[in-house]
């Protein structure tokens, strides 16, 4: 009954994949297709690889073609394609006026679909994504896996961004072992899924604090996973889909080779840019932060050796920030 039940669903949701992207192509898609092309540089073929769609601004389109091709509006509502309008009890399409990406499950199966604004009014949020159900929970879902895991494999190495154009414009560009955690902070879960197929993960957030804060925080969750951390930091206001349309793919794989870092000299120069390396008593935290991340790698000979490295680093014996490993797992017990 409840296999029923969601293999219905993820017909429903392939159904309105293939109408989002049908009408993209069409005459009331025009506005929207030519966004994509003039704005943000997709070419045709990426269009139709990622399965992009549009939503037309309009109340009840999805509704209609639902009446159209009986399919039942209550599974609309479940997977939050519809919503109810609570005074008026009445039902309208979720996503209107929205470019369509399409989430994909690893093995391919529609999930759910996140949903960008054509619309210029600051009031309307430029994102939104289908609500959390069973068949649809963002953080166990990793945007362009599908896509993705057969290059991650082969190169031995997952490159982790954060938005939906930015694993798009990458892939256009190439570099196809890439997917997107979507905006929210990387989960453990998303991590397990990463590690069934590499263990090495680049980062390469958006340049700016938000995005340098969650490389911070992601390392440590890939840390605790088993899995090495690498960052690529991209100039101030950039995120790779905006450095690729700025300075050209060329350009863009020239920066990923020479601005690759460690976890470790990521950590230190944010923590330096930051200042907390001028004073003591900011310096001694920031250490503390550091060998917390180093006590986290279950490899004994890693984790010596990034120990090593720290020392180094920061011209402190390997026997002082032991001492700082031991009392901050103190601290957490
Ligand atoms: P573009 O302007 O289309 O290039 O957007 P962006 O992808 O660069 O946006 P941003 O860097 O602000 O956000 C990165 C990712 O976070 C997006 O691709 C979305 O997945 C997600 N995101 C951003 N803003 C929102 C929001 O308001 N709501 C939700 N649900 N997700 C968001
Ligand atoms: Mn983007
Ligand atoms: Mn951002
Ligand atoms: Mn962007
Ligand atoms: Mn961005």
């Amino acid at each position: 009954q409840e296999d029923k039940q969601e293999s219905n669903q993820h017909e429903t949701l392939r159904w309105a994949a293939r109408l989002f992207h049908q009408t993209l192509e069409s005459d009331a898609g025009r506005a929207a297709y030519a966004y994509l092309v003039g704005k943000r540089g997709l070419e045709a073929s990426t269009i139709r690889k990622f399965g992009l769609g549009f939503a037309p601004e309009a109340w009840e389109f999805l509704l209609d073609a639902a009446r159209r091709d009986n399919i039942p509006v209550e599974q609309l509502t479940a997977l939050g394609l519809v919503t109810r309008h609570r005074e008026r009890n009445s039902l309208y399409d979720t996503f209107r006026n929205r470019i369509i990406f399409p989430i994909l499950t690893v093995g391919g199966q529609v999930a759910g679909f996140g949903g960008r604004t054509l619309s210029n009014d600051p009031q309307t949020p430029k994102y939104i994504n289908s609500p959390e159900s069973a068949i649809f929970e963002k953080s166990k879902l990793l945007y362009g896996m599908h896509a993705a895991k057969n290059d991650i494999r082969k190169q031995e190495t997952a490159i982790l961004v954060e938005g939906y154009m930015d694993v798009i414009a990458m892939h256009q560009a190439g570099v196809t072992n890439t997917v997107a955690s979507s905006g929210t902070a990387l989960t453990r879960y998303q991590a397990k899924i990463l590690k069934r197929y590499t263990s090495r993960v680049l980062f390469l957030y958006d340049g700016d604090n938000a995005g340098k804060k969650s490389m911070l925080a992601g390392i440590d969750i890939l840390l605790s996973e088993g899995l090495t951390p690498w960052v690529v930091l991209l100039p101030g206001g950039d995120d790779p889909d905006s450095f690729i349309r700025n300075y050209g793919k060329e350009a863009f794989l020239e920066e990923l080779e020479s601005e690759k870092s460690s976890f470790q000299d990521f950590q230190l120069r944010c923590y330096r840019d930051a200042g907390l390396m001028e004073n003591p008593d900011t310096a001694s935290k920031a250490i503390s932060a550091m060998t917390k991340s180093i006590a986290l790698i279950a490899d004994p000979v890693q984790k010596e050796l990034y120990l090593e490295e720290l020392s180094k680093k920061l011209d402190l014996s390997r026997q002082t920030l032991r001492k700082v490993m031991a009392s901050s797992n103190d601290d957490r017990a």
